[in-house]
């Protein structure tokens, strides 16, 4: 099912696919919220922009967002102040209010209609053990000068503990507000192209080459906005970035809803804020938080948010439900700037850590500001180039245990099913004469076989029966049962076995 931004702009019209080699100032690879807001920017500023994108504007990850304008990222601040300091925490505050800011100017600017309006944000939680990292956090935040608020009543339909209160922050619709910014774009000379897949990015001397499955485009500068980085050296994100997949759910309540974006400090994750739909008013309800690749069920993912609605709500009714992935980097930071320390004509801004909104603001400041050779006072919060260690040792042995098991342990185990035992519109990774085969039936029994590799770097991938795809636990890339790619860092499909 499409997300409810999706759903709502689907008769837009969308652009062409690149089908000539050209030559600009800057090619910007995404039109996602950050490749767009970077365009935005530099085309006002006279630079020549080319944007390319595989999919639509906006399709992926900032399709499938909440879309809350917020600088207050979960409990983040006591975080930041005690690993790296007041001065890093008060920047990255400063940094993402003044991407709210931003993001209200460019609406007012351009006279975009995007059903943008201030709210208060809340981080809560409903557990008594939970106040003591609350009241940390609020001291946190406290000590840097910015005014929060810690209060117990909400408008949530449950009563809680406590929360942490963001005031003057933000909503809108994501897409009409992409949709603006390309308008902006198009008028200030701009091209866009869609349905254009990149499959290399370089720097040579001073340019940059971009290929497309046929043509290029010859740039002074580059930058990666595709979400997740897709060119592996130099760069290594792949190293430094998981990715995370949750959920949400569009619902008719048929009650009138409350102010306020909510989202609880500690598991399970479930995330609140009201939405304009026609005439009503629906809630989105967010949450069922996994690592990408790894095993969930409908009752862990779209059936935790709709018992949720179910128990406030007894009457409502699901509208909508979608998925989303995004890439958390193992210290919590946005990497944004250079896309290596060799490379200084290509740039990049990833790891928004499910906070894009603000997070793109920022990003397209501190890469346009490079652009222009101009100092930006919150550039080094998240040098893209850092060498600092890693703070969530955890996380990273995590990660290479997965990346391990994927990549070699897991391809040697047999697998514990045969074909007879996966059932219609269920799949599961079976041995065919000593070659793993990843098989998908269909409610009709039809099989999909492909192979169940994954084409970003070769771990094995893994079925995802809730959305009926493989995905990948070493760096989040999804396929759908018939192979075909539908989320990077892998751009090529699967091979696909022919059984006719
Ligand atoms: Fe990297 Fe699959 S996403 S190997």
């Amino acid at each position: 099912m499409d997300s409810l931004w999706i759903d709502l702009n689907k008769n837009k019209q969308d652009f062409k696919k690149l089908e000539e080699n050209l030559e600009t100032d800057v090619c910007i690879i995404g039109a996602g919220i950050f490749g767009l807001t970077c365009a935005y920017y530099l085309s006002k500023l006279g630079f020549k922009v080319i944007v390319l994108e595989k999919y639509k504007i906006g399709e992926k990850t900032t399709g499938h967002t909440t879309a809350k304008i917020t600088s207050q990222h979960g409990l983040f601040y006591d975080y930041l102040t005690s690993s790296y300091g007041k001065k890093f925490a008060y920047d990255y505050l400063q940094a993402n209010e003044q991407a709210i800011k931003n993001i209200e100017e460019i609406i007012a600017k351009e006279k975009i209609n995007c059903d943008f309006e201030k709210q208060n944000n809340y981080v809560y939680t409903t557990k008594k053990e939970d106040l003591k990292s609350i009241k940390k956090e609020i001291k946190a935040v406290q000590n840097l000068g910015f005014n929060c608020e810690f209060v117990t009543k909400t408008g949530l339909p449950f009563e809680i503990e406590g929360a942490i209160c963001f005031k003057n922050q933000a909503q809108f619709h994501p897409l009409k507000y992409l949709y603006g910014l390309c308008n902006s774009i198009i008028s200030n000379g701009g091209q866009i192209y869609t349905d254009t897949t990149v499959i290399d990015s370089k720097q040579e001397f001073n340019s940059c080459l971009t290929f497309t499955q046929d043509n290029y485009i010859k740039s002074k500068y580059t930058i990666i906005a595709s979400h997740y980085p897709f060119v592996n050296f130099p760069g290594f994100y792949f190293l430094k970035m998981y990715q995370s997949t949750s959920y949400v759910i569009a619902v008719d309540t048929k009650k009138t809803l409350f102010n306020g974006m909510y989202i609880n400090s500690s598991q399970p994750i479930f995330s609140y804020r009201k939405v304009k739909f026609g005439k009503k008013e629906l809630l989105l309800i967010g949450g069922g938080d996994h690592k990408t690749g790894q095993p969930t069920s409908y009752k862990d993912s779209y059936g935790i948010l709709e018992e949720q609605a179910k128990k406030y709500y007894p009457d409502s009714e699901v509208l909508f439900k979608w998925n989303t992935r995004d890439c958390i980097p193992l210290d919590k930071i946005p990497y944004i700037g250079y896309y290596s320390s060799t490379m200084n004509n290509i740039f990049v801004g990833t790891g928004f850590k499910k906070w894009g909104m603000t997070s793109s603001n920022v990003a397209a400041n501190i890469i346009v500001d490079k652009i222009c050779g101009k100092a930006n006072p919150f550039s080094y919060v998240f040098d893209s180039t850092r060498l600092k260690p890693i703070k969530n040792r955890d996380e990273l042995k995590n990660v290479i245990i997965q990346s391990t098991n994927s990549l070699l342990i897991n391809k040697l185990k047999r697998p514990n099913m045969n074909f007879d035992e996966i059932e219609n519109d269920s799949g599961s990774i079976i041995e065919v004469n000593n070659e793993k085969v990843g098989i998908y039936k269909d409610n009709n029994g039809k099989i999909y076989a492909v192979k169940p590799i994954c084409t970003h770097l070769g771990c094995l991938l893994s079925w995802n029966d809730v959305d009926k795809t493989w995905d990948c636990p070493c760096h989040g890339s999804r396929f759908n049962y018939r192979g075909e790619n539908i989320y990077d860092p892998a751009y090529r499909n699967l091979e696909v076995y022919n059984l006719d």
